[in-house]
């Protein structure tokens, strides 16, 4: 129950990234006629589509702020109560959005995307931590995938109820951004009986008889009991003389230098892989690849997407992270090459628009089977306790800015090299496949103390600064 509440998170953050794609063209008349009621003209459609872009991109502006808050939070109210919190965000963001067209205000739309940016980055940091920090070791992947889970239902929901049969409508699209608040209002109502991550009570607060009820409260299975405990007292002797790293402290110390770099890698190898140019952009693509009807694709790759996760879900504990983040890696880079060449032949071969659907739906199906799922909540897993946060914020960080350079560009590269624009995110997928490797480690059925010191024993020469981070009684 506790990681079904945590994702509700996700879901929100993957509705508000799928929702505004369908229903671009109803929303655009409504900016154009509240501009003629205003100023007794119409726009030009170079303003109409700057604004477009604005309200579509905006929302990763909020996310990349919200990213880098994280820590903030996470330190001061906690894991589970920063979920709570947050949700102010949601509702304010539902309200502006839901009451723009009764107010005649496109601006408050646009606010409204930030907000929701903003809440959606501070959840893709909250909920890997939270789901990370109350895992057994055995079910972390999997659990972990749960985020990735809650963001691709997300995004399909919104691909449905934005069809023009159900709110995708001039009248109900302002019900569609609205509904927002129904997530915030659930997370709002379940929170409350979930428990607080018992690390950070017990190794952050030290408040041992608490964590206790939260562990007891989160397993519910005796079996689990033992091991987890005897766990985490392991990792808290090792983490109480770990103090709170700050985000500069993670580049200067040798420790940390290594796997703050590999979650940056994994968070620009999800985004530069290509998947929100097919997320922003399939209606279009389908369109050009000579699809008749785009818009069923475009459900059609949701469906795909989360029928992959779902199968990544069940693999992950088994296959581990390292090889189905390779194997998901390389199936996108052959993928997008079969998407040029059908995308190359078109207009001497007519069915290679079905070629391209294939390759389309293969290059979603592989992103799910491990770049999709595994950047999120490997970076918990890679970092112990005190370097958690500020880790999460940046690897959220990298993952939110690089997200808004694909959806910014893309548009304008395609323009520039036609049926070939994929080509450049086959040459980043090879390029973060030698990455994945030769530098990331697997994590999978090791404790989080196995997995920092692997990294401890790995950084040849401790400086003085690390020594000061580790605290004077380490064991170096
Ligand atoms: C990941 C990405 C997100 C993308 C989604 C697609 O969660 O972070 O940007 O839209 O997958 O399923």
């Amino acid at each position: 129950m506790a990681v079904g509440t945590a994702v509700i998170g996700s879901l929100q953050f993957g509705y508000n990234t799928g929702v505004i794609n369908a229903p671009q063209k109803i929303i655009e008349t409504f900016y154009n006629e509240t501009w003629h009621k205003r100023y007794s003209e119409y726009m030009l459609s170079t303003t109409l589509t700057t604004l477009w872009s604005v309200s579509v991109a905006i929302f990763s502006v909020g996310g990349i702020f919200g990213s880098f808050s994280v820590g903030l939070f996470l330190n001061r109210f906690g894991r589970r109560n920063s979920m709570l919190i947050v949700n102010v965000l949601a509702f304010i963001a539902a309200a502006l959005m839901g009451f723009s067209k009764l107010a005649e205000s496109w601006e408050m739309l646009i606010i409204g995307r930030f907000i929701v940016g903003l809440y959606s980055g501070l959840s893709t940091g909250f909920v890997p931590v939270y789901v990370g920090e109350i895992a057994p070791t055995s079910l972390r992947g999997a659990l972990g995938t749960l985020h990735q889970l809650g963001i691709v239902t997300g995004i399909l929901l919104a691909q449905v109820f934005g069809m023009k049969e159900i709110m995708g409508t001039p009248i109900m699209w302002p019900f569609l951004l609205g509904f927002t608040f129904i997530p915030a209002l659930l997370q709002c109502a379940l929170l409350p009986f979930c428990p607080e991550s018992p690390r950070y009570l017990l190794i952050n607060q030290n408040e041992e008889a608490k964590a206790k009820t939260g562990e007891f409260l989160i397993l519910n299975l005796r079996c689990f009991l033992g091991s987890l405990q005897s766990e985490m007292r392991e990792e808290s002797r090792q983490m109480m003389k770990e103090k709170k790293v700050t985000i500069p402290e993670l580049f200067r110390s040798s420790l940390y230098r290594q796997p703050i770099f590999i979650a940056i890698m994994l968070q620009l190898s999800q985004q530069f892989s290509g998947i929100n140019a097919v997320f922003y952009f399939s209606t279009g693509i389908f369109e050009k690849a000579g699809v008749s009807e785009p818009v069923y694709a475009t459900i059609g790759a949701g469906v795909v997407n989360t029928a992959f996760t779902v199968v990544s879900l069940f693999i992950v504990e088994r296959a581990g992270r390292r090889s189905l983040h390779l194997i998901g890696l390389m199936g996108m880079a052959v993928s997008s090459v079969l998407m040029t060449i059908a995308m190359a032949l078109l207009d001497q071969v007519k069915w290679m628009s079905y070629v391209s659907i294939v390759a389309i739906f293969s290059f979603v199906a592989f992103f799910e089977i491990g770049p999709g799922p595994i950047p999120w909540f490997i970076v918990a897993e890679l970092f112990s306790q005190g370097p958690r946060p500020s880790a999460i914020a940046v690897a959220g960080f990298s993952n939110w800015f690089a997200n808004f350079l694909v959806g910014m560009s893309f548009q304008y590269v395609e323009e520039l090299t036609g049926p070939y624009v994929f080509i450049i995110f086959t040459i980043l997928l090879l390029i973060f496949f030698v990455f994945t490797y030769f530098k990331v480690p697997e994590t999978k059925g090791r404790t989080f103390e196995e997995i920092s010191a692997s990294f401890r024993s790995g950084a040849e020469k401790y400086t003085q600064d690390d020594l000061n981070t580790l605290g004077s009684d380490s064991q170096l």
